[in-house]
């Protein structure tokens, strides 16, 4: 969906409206409203990544709404936003047939194969070139969603391709899935979509990070991880996992008398799911003439692979003429309309060497793979992380073993599986330790955990960890000091702890080889700049177990300064957003430790910022949280008096057009601000005119 500038100033006006600590939905067209303004900040989110508001002020209005359902029930409408929580869990999943079966694709693997293909292709249509639509092919777990009177009303996983599992409930948590939909305005009663739900890149190596922080195995791919959260008994669970979801394809659709028509075109009906607010593949697909086409656009998207936010394993390649699709029919198998491109395989076969024992900042001992060297899509891979030891059980590996490895995009090569039948009985079984690789005391494993920890807080592996975190980019992004330089000052005994940091010996550090003059004089610099870095990445920085980097954001508002951590309770913590009794226990254990406040009293005293920063004073404001930029001559007030009416409200002046800006204001005679802006779809482009009608809304 393309939304027009007065469209989105509309909806920028209602919801500075409703963020008024005052307003409350009084009527059901009030409620009404709210929805509209909640379902467009869900498109900007989850559609098209590019939200106009702060989390936090959609979780306000949200709350309005939800406050105002909960007082009038029979307000309450199936599509409302509030409707995706489900409650309880699905106790089984129903068997449900699709409307039209779900059938699979033929593989091509080669520029020869889809030359083979389109010649089939034309002897059977007759032409003599054809439109191709290509798209990408989604690796994640294919679902079907029927669409009745524009409303959701059924979900379901592919299963045989004839019957699948009913699993709308689960659906409802994938918020890029419009619970209602526009299609009357195409004329369409009902519809039956198919499309691929997957987890993004990110979404999927953070939610490892986190099983692996728990001590639990990690998932083998992005592609398992959406299987198996479909099918997930508990839809909050679902909702933790982050799904989104593509739509690709229209299987089917009754009309009505009214409305535009359906698309006549595979690339038209694309456009008509983006526009009724799904994920379509519009600003991936490309529509081309000929195969030669195909081929070469098929070669590029391969190079681009690793650069996609999600895993794909090929392209799709689908003729654009409905009607042509129609003649072409299908096999009992594939249509003969439509061929995967797939991508080469990013697996290998190697052998497992030997196993080395890790002791991570949390005191976890990992066991690291060591394999003969071998060249996956692009990179060598010589070590892989085998995680525990049940994961050491589940996949059977012994030292000597030859096993499969697979490195899914930029997410980290996981081990698949290993090869017993190629054994020679000379492999020899993984033994764990029983003591710490590096401080030599004794290791322990909490009940219900998987995880073997080295417990002493002087083990110096800890430490160094702990130094080599809090440096990080996302921590304190001290940028001359990478993870090889504080591995080589802690060995040389030059920086033992996190306060080290702050008093290190330069005099001494300049005679070391590799130290010059200009990199001391960066390395000074950068460590005086992040002492002005903002409470939250201290929180990050200081490593405490299960706090992420939004987690350390919730905390630091949380506080005035972080000693108050001192005196907070578990029940306290637990009020906070996303906190539950494990990040709550773990941050109370960490303040209650008297060695974790001495360091904190150390860092302050060598100048760290430990208080919260003041929040800024028109933070109430309704352009709060917002950016501004004018360009061109105003011709009803002065740029500075304009500008000063943006910062009164709490918004923000910006210097030049980029991504972080929210709204540009046009004058007369505007120049190439206003191109740039043009580029950048999340900047609102209001005219002096607007401008004002949105100064003076309340
Ligand atoms: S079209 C009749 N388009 O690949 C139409 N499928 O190997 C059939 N897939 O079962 C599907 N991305 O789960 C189509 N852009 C895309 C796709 C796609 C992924 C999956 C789908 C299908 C499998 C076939």
């Amino acid at each position: 969906m393309t939304d027009s500038a007065s469209h989105i100033l509309q909806m920028q006006t209602s919801t500075n409206h409703w963020l008024q600590p005052e307003k409350q939905a009084t009527q059901p067209a009030e409620a009404e409203e709210l929805r509209q303004v909640l379902r467009f900040h869900e498109h900007r989110y989850y559609v098209l990544n590019e939200p106009l508001v702060a989390d936090a002020e959609y979780d306000q209005l949200y709350k309005k709404l939800e406050a105002a359902e909960k007082l009038h029930p029979d307000w309450v409408t199936p599509a409302s936003p509030t409707q995706r929580v489900g409650s309880g869990l699905n106790a089984s999943f129903a068997t449900v047939t699709h409307l039209v079966p779900m059938l699979s694709l033929e593989n091509s693997y080669d520029a020869e194969d889809l030359n083979d293909w389109d010649r089939k292709a034309r002897e059977l249509t007759g032409l003599s070139e054809i439109e191709y639509c290509i798209e990408p092919k989604f690796d994640g777990a294919s679902i079907s969603v029927i669409y009745e009177h524009g409303l959701l009303t059924r979900s379901a996983t592919r299963g045989d391709g004839v019957q699948g599992d009913d699993i709308t409930t689960n659906s409802k948590q994938i918020r890029n899935i419009p619970l209602s939909a526009g299609f009357q305005n195409f004329g369409i009663d009902t519809i039956e979509i198919r499309g691929e739900v997957l987890m993004s890149k990110q979404s999927f190596a953070a939610y490892n990070a986190g099983l692996t922080e728990e001590g639990l195995p990690p998932l083998a791919n992005p592609r398992n991880a959406a299987a198996g959260s479909l099918r997930l008994k508990d839809p909050s669970e679902v909702q933790k996992r982050k799904l989104e979801a593509f739509l690709y394809h229209v299987s089917y659709t009754t009309s009505t008398a009214s409305g535009a028509g359906i698309p006549g075109t595979h690339s038209g009906m694309l456009q008509m799911l983006w526009d009724c607010g799904f994920r379509s593949p519009v600003q991936e697909m490309k529509v081309v003439k000929g195969i030669a086409a195909v081929a070469e656009h098929c070669a590029w998207f391969e190079s681009q692979r690793d650069a996609l936010p999600y895993e794909i394993d090929g392209l799709v390649i689908k003729v654009n003429d409905l009607a042509l699709q129609e003649k072409m029919g299908m096999t009992t198998h594939h249509p003969r309309w439509a061929i995967a491109y797939k991508f080469k395989a990013r697996q290998a076969t190697t052998v497992l060497r030997d196993v080395e024992f890790q002791v991570g900042r949390t005191g976890a001992v990992t066991p690291v793979a060591k394999l003969q060297p071998v060249p996956i899509g692009g990179v060598t891979v010589s070590s892989i992380s085998i995680h525990n030891e049940e994961y050491i059980r589940e996949k059977q590996l012994m030292i000597g073993d030859t096993v499969l490895i697979e490195r899914a995009g930029d997410v980290i090569p996981q081990i698949v599986k290993s090869q017993p039948e190629l054994r020679n009985g000379t492999e020899r079984a993984i033994l764990f330790p029983t003591t710490c690789p590096v401080c030599e005391a004794g290791l322990y494993k909490e009940e219900g955990e998987a995880v073997w920890r080295c417990i002493n807080v002087e083990c110096p592996a800890q430490a160094v960890e702990r130094i080599i975190h809090f440096v990080s980019k996302d921590a304190m992004d001290i940028r001359s000091f990478g993870e090889q330089q504080v591995r080589r000052f802690y060995e040389m005994g030059l920086l033992n702890d996190i306060p080290g940091l702050y008093q290190l010996d330069f005099e001494k550090i300049g005679t070391l080889e590799g130290f010059g003059k200009k990199s001391i004089s960066n390395l000074e610099a950068s460590l005086l700049q992040s002492k002005q870095q903002p409470l939250h990445r201290i929180i990050y920085g200081l490593g405490i177990r299960h706090v992420g980097e939004t987690m350390a954001k919730t905390l630091a508002r949380a506080v005035t300064h972080v000693f108050d951590f001192k005196n907070k309770t578990v029940e306290e913590l637990m009020q906070l957003e996303d906190i539950g009794p494990k990040v709550a226990n773990s941050i109370v254990n960490f303040f209650a430790n008297e060695k974790n406040i001495e360091m904190l009293q150390q860092l302050e005293s060598l100048g760290l910022n430990l208080q919260q920063a003041e929040q800024s004073i028109a933070a109430g404001g309704s352009f709060s949280g917002k950016t501004f930029l004018f360009t061109g001559t105003l011709t009803r007030m002065k740029r500075q008096a304009a500008e000063a009416k943006v910062e009164e409200q709490g918004g923000q002046i910006l210097g030049g057009v980029s991504s972080k800006l929210n709204y540009l204001v046009v004058g007369e005679d505007a120049g190439s601000k206003l191109e740039k802006a043009k580029k950048i779809a999340s900047i609102v482009i209001l005219s002096e005119e607007e401008f004002l009608k949105l100064l003076t809304h309340d």
